[in-house]
Protein backbone atom coordinates (compact mmCIF):
# COMPACT_ATOMS: atom_id res chain seq x y z
CA UNK A 1 0.00 0.00 0.00
CA UNK A 2 0.91 3.62 -1.06
CA UNK A 3 0.57 6.69 1.78
CA UNK A 4 0.31 10.11 0.85
CA UNK A 5 -0.04 13.07 3.51
CA UNK A 6 -2.09 15.83 2.41
CA UNK A 7 -0.84 18.93 4.90
CA UNK A 8 -3.68 22.04 4.83
CA UNK A 9 -0.84 24.95 5.88
CA UNK A 10 -3.38 28.00 4.01
CA UNK A 11 -4.72 29.42 7.05
CA UNK A 12 -3.87 32.85 8.20
CA UNK A 13 -2.90 32.00 12.09
CA UNK A 14 -5.09 34.66 13.43
CA UNK A 15 -5.25 33.58 17.18
CA UNK A 16 -1.26 33.67 16.62
CA UNK A 17 -1.60 37.61 16.19
CA UNK A 18 -0.94 39.88 12.82
CA UNK A 19 2.15 38.71 10.49
CA UNK A 20 2.88 36.27 7.73
CA UNK A 21 0.47 33.09 7.35
CA UNK A 22 0.93 30.94 10.27
CA UNK A 23 2.73 28.16 8.48
CA UNK A 24 4.84 30.48 6.95
CA UNK A 25 6.29 32.11 10.37
CA UNK A 26 9.82 31.07 11.47
CA UNK A 27 10.19 28.43 14.46
CA UNK A 28 13.68 28.31 15.10
CA UNK A 29 14.79 30.28 11.87
CA UNK A 30 12.70 27.64 9.67
CA UNK A 31 9.47 27.61 8.63
CA UNK A 32 6.70 25.95 10.79
CA UNK A 33 5.65 24.41 7.56
CA UNK A 34 8.83 22.83 7.13
CA UNK A 35 8.93 21.24 10.46
CA UNK A 36 5.77 19.72 9.12
CA UNK A 37 6.77 18.99 6.07
CA UNK A 38 10.26 16.43 7.31
CA UNK A 39 7.73 15.44 9.95
CA UNK A 40 5.71 13.29 7.87
CA UNK A 41 8.70 12.68 5.38
CA UNK A 42 10.75 11.17 8.32
CA UNK A 43 8.09 8.32 8.06
CA UNK A 44 9.91 5.78 5.30
CA UNK A 45 5.93 4.76 4.82
CA UNK A 46 5.32 8.67 3.12
CA UNK A 47 5.98 8.45 -0.33
CA UNK A 48 4.12 11.71 -1.39
CA UNK A 49 3.56 14.65 0.48
CA UNK A 50 0.94 17.74 -0.82
CA UNK A 51 0.92 21.07 1.04
CA UNK A 52 -2.05 22.77 0.31
CA UNK A 53 -0.77 26.47 0.59
CA UNK A 54 -2.61 29.64 1.54
CA UNK A 55 -4.61 30.51 -1.97
CA UNK A 56 -2.08 33.04 -3.59
CA UNK A 57 0.69 31.69 -1.74
CA UNK A 58 1.68 28.04 -3.72
CA UNK A 59 4.38 29.71 -5.88
CA UNK A 60 6.14 30.92 -2.47
CA UNK A 61 5.35 27.74 -1.23
CA UNK A 62 7.02 26.10 -3.96
CA UNK A 63 10.41 27.53 -3.68
CA UNK A 64 10.46 26.89 0.26
CA UNK A 65 10.31 23.80 -0.51
CA UNK A 66 13.20 23.80 -3.20
CA UNK A 67 15.20 25.73 -0.69
CA UNK A 68 15.42 23.47 2.40
CA UNK A 69 16.49 19.68 2.38
CA UNK A 70 14.01 16.91 2.40
CA UNK A 71 14.52 13.44 2.10
CA UNK A 72 14.80 12.08 -1.58
CA UNK A 73 12.77 9.02 -1.44
CA UNK A 74 9.21 11.67 -1.00
CA UNK A 75 7.62 13.23 -3.81
CA UNK A 76 6.17 16.79 -2.86
CA UNK A 77 2.94 18.54 -4.41
CA UNK A 78 1.81 21.96 -4.05
CA UNK A 79 -1.87 23.13 -4.46
CA UNK A 80 -3.46 26.06 -3.47
CA UNK A 81 -5.92 26.29 -0.81
CA UNK A 82 -9.46 27.27 0.37
CA UNK A 83 -11.38 29.93 2.82
CA UNK A 84 -11.99 27.08 5.03
CA UNK A 85 -9.38 23.93 6.60
CA UNK A 86 -12.17 21.94 4.84
CA UNK A 87 -11.50 23.16 1.33
CA UNK A 88 -8.59 23.32 1.98
CA UNK A 89 -8.06 19.44 2.39
CA UNK A 90 -10.17 18.65 0.15
CA UNK A 91 -8.05 20.43 -2.38
CA UNK A 92 -5.39 18.43 -1.42
CA UNK A 93 -7.64 15.61 -1.63
CA UNK A 94 -8.36 16.43 -5.56
CA UNK A 95 -4.39 16.48 -6.23
CA UNK A 96 -3.89 12.94 -5.48
CA UNK A 97 -2.33 10.68 -8.06
CA UNK A 98 -3.95 7.07 -8.75
CA UNK A 99 -1.79 4.60 -6.49
CA UNK A 100 -2.26 6.10 -3.27
CA UNK A 101 -4.55 4.18 -0.64
CA UNK A 102 -4.00 5.61 2.42
CA UNK A 103 -4.22 9.09 3.04
CA UNK A 104 -2.77 11.25 6.25
CA UNK A 105 -4.16 14.24 7.08
CA UNK A 106 -1.64 16.23 8.96
CA UNK A 107 -2.11 20.18 10.31
CA UNK A 108 0.91 22.52 9.28
CA UNK A 109 0.69 23.79 12.59
CA UNK A 110 1.51 20.70 14.16
CA UNK A 111 5.50 21.06 13.32
CA UNK A 112 6.91 18.81 16.14
CA UNK A 113 4.54 15.27 16.17
CA UNK A 114 7.18 12.89 16.41
CA UNK A 115 7.65 9.87 13.50
CA UNK A 116 6.47 7.52 16.04
CA UNK A 117 3.14 8.97 16.01
CA UNK A 118 2.84 9.22 12.25
CA UNK A 119 4.19 5.06 11.79
CA UNK A 120 1.29 4.42 14.83
CA UNK A 121 -1.63 6.46 13.02
CA UNK A 122 -0.10 4.53 9.52
CA UNK A 123 -0.06 1.41 11.21
CA UNK A 124 -3.52 0.84 12.55
CA UNK A 125 -5.06 2.53 9.27
CA UNK A 126 -3.13 -0.94 7.39
CA UNK A 127 -4.68 -2.92 10.16
CA UNK A 128 -8.08 -2.42 8.91
CA UNK A 129 -8.99 0.92 10.47
CA UNK A 130 -10.81 2.89 7.52
CA UNK A 131 -10.32 5.89 10.32
CA UNK A 132 -7.32 7.49 12.99
CA UNK A 133 -7.03 9.75 15.39
CA UNK A 134 -4.29 10.13 17.40
CA UNK A 135 -5.51 11.36 20.91
CA UNK A 136 -4.58 12.32 24.49
CA UNK A 137 -6.71 12.17 27.67
CA UNK A 138 -7.38 15.53 28.92
CA UNK A 139 -6.38 17.47 31.75
CA UNK A 140 -8.61 20.45 32.26
CA UNK A 141 -12.02 19.67 33.14
CA UNK A 142 -14.79 20.46 30.31
CA UNK A 143 -18.23 22.37 30.72
CA UNK A 144 -21.10 22.56 27.96
CA UNK A 145 -22.15 25.95 27.73
CA UNK A 146 -25.38 27.96 26.55
CA UNK A 147 -24.92 30.98 24.62
CA UNK A 148 -25.17 34.02 26.79
CA UNK A 149 -28.54 35.93 26.23
CA UNK A 150 -27.18 39.03 25.38
CA UNK A 151 -23.18 40.54 24.82
CA UNK A 152 -21.93 40.62 27.82
CA UNK A 153 -23.71 38.51 30.07
CA UNK A 154 -22.25 35.32 31.41
CA UNK A 155 -22.94 31.82 29.60
CA UNK A 156 -24.60 29.08 31.94
CA UNK A 157 -22.99 25.58 31.88
CA UNK A 158 -25.18 23.28 30.88
CA UNK A 159 -23.07 20.27 31.18
CA UNK A 160 -19.90 18.78 32.13
CA UNK A 161 -19.20 15.54 30.47
CA UNK A 162 -17.00 13.22 32.21
CA UNK A 163 -13.51 13.85 31.61
CA UNK A 164 -12.13 10.66 31.65
CA UNK A 165 -14.03 9.48 28.53
CA UNK A 166 -12.79 12.46 26.61
CA UNK A 167 -10.03 13.30 24.53
CA UNK A 168 -8.19 15.82 22.62
CA UNK A 169 -7.47 14.32 19.25
CA UNK A 170 -4.56 15.65 17.15
CA UNK A 171 -3.12 14.88 13.55
CA UNK A 172 -1.78 13.32 11.27
CA UNK A 173 -5.23 11.70 11.22
CA UNK A 174 -5.06 8.72 9.04
CA UNK A 175 -7.75 7.22 6.43
CA UNK A 176 -8.49 4.45 4.20
CA UNK A 177 -8.31 6.76 0.63
CA UNK A 178 -11.88 6.19 -0.89
CA UNK A 179 -13.63 6.24 2.49
CA UNK A 180 -11.67 10.26 3.14
CA UNK A 181 -12.96 11.22 -0.06
CA UNK A 182 -16.08 9.80 0.36
CA UNK A 183 -16.77 11.96 3.21
CA UNK A 184 -15.44 15.00 1.96
CA UNK A 185 -18.00 14.48 -0.81
CA UNK A 186 -21.08 13.95 1.47
CA UNK A 187 -21.04 16.00 4.71
CA UNK A 188 -20.96 19.72 4.09
CA UNK A 189 -21.42 20.88 7.59
CA UNK A 190 -18.80 23.01 9.33
CA UNK A 191 -16.59 20.79 10.72
CA UNK A 192 -12.60 21.00 12.91
CA UNK A 193 -11.51 17.74 11.91
CA UNK A 194 -11.44 15.01 8.84
CA UNK A 195 -12.56 11.90 11.29
CA UNK A 196 -15.53 13.38 11.84
CA UNK A 197 -16.75 13.28 9.01
CA UNK A 198 -16.12 9.34 8.52
CA UNK A 199 -18.44 9.25 11.56
CA UNK A 200 -21.05 11.17 9.97
CA UNK A 201 -20.71 8.26 7.57
CA UNK A 202 -21.64 5.61 9.97
CA UNK A 203 -18.41 4.42 9.89
CA UNK A 204 -16.15 3.26 13.03
CA UNK A 205 -13.61 5.88 13.77
CA UNK A 206 -10.38 4.33 16.13
CA UNK A 207 -8.20 6.29 18.50
CA UNK A 208 -4.23 5.37 18.65
CA UNK A 209 -2.15 7.41 21.37
CA UNK A 210 -1.23 10.53 20.79
CA UNK A 211 2.27 12.74 21.67
CA UNK A 212 2.32 15.97 23.71
CA UNK A 213 4.32 17.17 20.99
CA UNK A 214 1.93 16.75 18.62
CA UNK A 215 0.08 20.06 19.88
CA UNK A 216 -0.61 23.01 17.79
CA UNK A 217 0.75 25.83 17.41
CA UNK A 218 -2.52 28.24 17.61
CA UNK A 219 -1.42 31.20 19.99
CA UNK A 220 1.71 32.99 20.90
CA UNK A 221 2.42 31.09 24.02
CA UNK A 222 2.50 27.77 21.70
CA UNK A 223 5.50 29.21 19.91
CA UNK A 224 7.43 29.54 23.16
CA UNK A 225 6.51 26.18 23.88
CA UNK A 226 8.03 24.77 20.20
CA UNK A 227 11.05 26.42 20.64
CA UNK A 228 11.40 25.03 24.28
CA UNK A 229 10.83 21.18 22.87
CA UNK A 230 13.40 22.36 19.78
CA UNK A 231 15.94 22.81 22.54
CA UNK A 232 15.82 20.17 24.56
CA UNK A 233 15.48 18.22 21.59
CA UNK A 234 19.15 19.53 20.56
CA UNK A 235 20.78 19.00 24.34
N1 LIG B 1 -6.04 25.69 7.37
C1 LIG B 1 -6.08 25.63 5.98
N2 LIG B 1 -6.99 26.41 5.29
C2 LIG B 1 -7.82 27.24 5.95
C3 LIG B 1 -7.80 27.30 7.37
C4 LIG B 1 -6.89 26.49 8.06
O1 LIG B 1 -5.31 24.89 5.35
N3 LIG B 1 -8.66 28.00 5.24
C5 LIG B 1 -5.03 24.89 8.09
C6 LIG B 1 -4.07 25.76 8.88
O2 LIG B 1 -3.05 26.27 8.01
C7 LIG B 1 -3.54 24.82 9.95
C8 LIG B 1 -4.68 23.81 10.11
O3 LIG B 1 -5.61 24.05 9.04
O4 LIG B 1 -2.37 24.13 9.55
C9 LIG B 1 -5.34 23.95 11.47
O5 LIG B 1 -6.02 25.19 11.57
P1 LIG B 1 -5.75 26.32 12.67
O6 LIG B 1 -4.81 25.85 13.69
O7 LIG B 1 -7.07 26.86 13.04
O8 LIG B 1 -4.91 27.40 11.81
P2 LIG B 1 -5.41 28.80 11.28
O9 LIG B 1 -6.79 28.67 10.74
O10 LIG B 1 -4.34 29.30 10.38
O11 LIG B 1 -5.39 29.66 12.64
P3 LIG B 1 -6.55 30.63 13.19
O12 LIG B 1 -7.78 29.78 13.30
O13 LIG B 1 -6.01 31.13 14.49
O14 LIG B 1 -6.67 31.72 12.14
MG1 LIG C 1 -8.45 28.14 12.06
Amino acid sequence: SRTAVVIPAAGRGVRLGPGAPKALRALNGTPILIHAVRAMAASRAVSLVIVVAPPDGAPEVKTLLDDHALPERTDFLVVPGGDSRQESVRAGLDALPPGIDIVLVHDAARPLVPVDTVDGVIAAVREGAPAVVPALPLTDTVKQVEPAAAPGDAEPVVATPERARLRAVQTPQGFDRATLVRAHETVTDNVTDDASMVEQLGLPVVVVPGHEEAFKVTRPLDLLLAEAVLARRRA
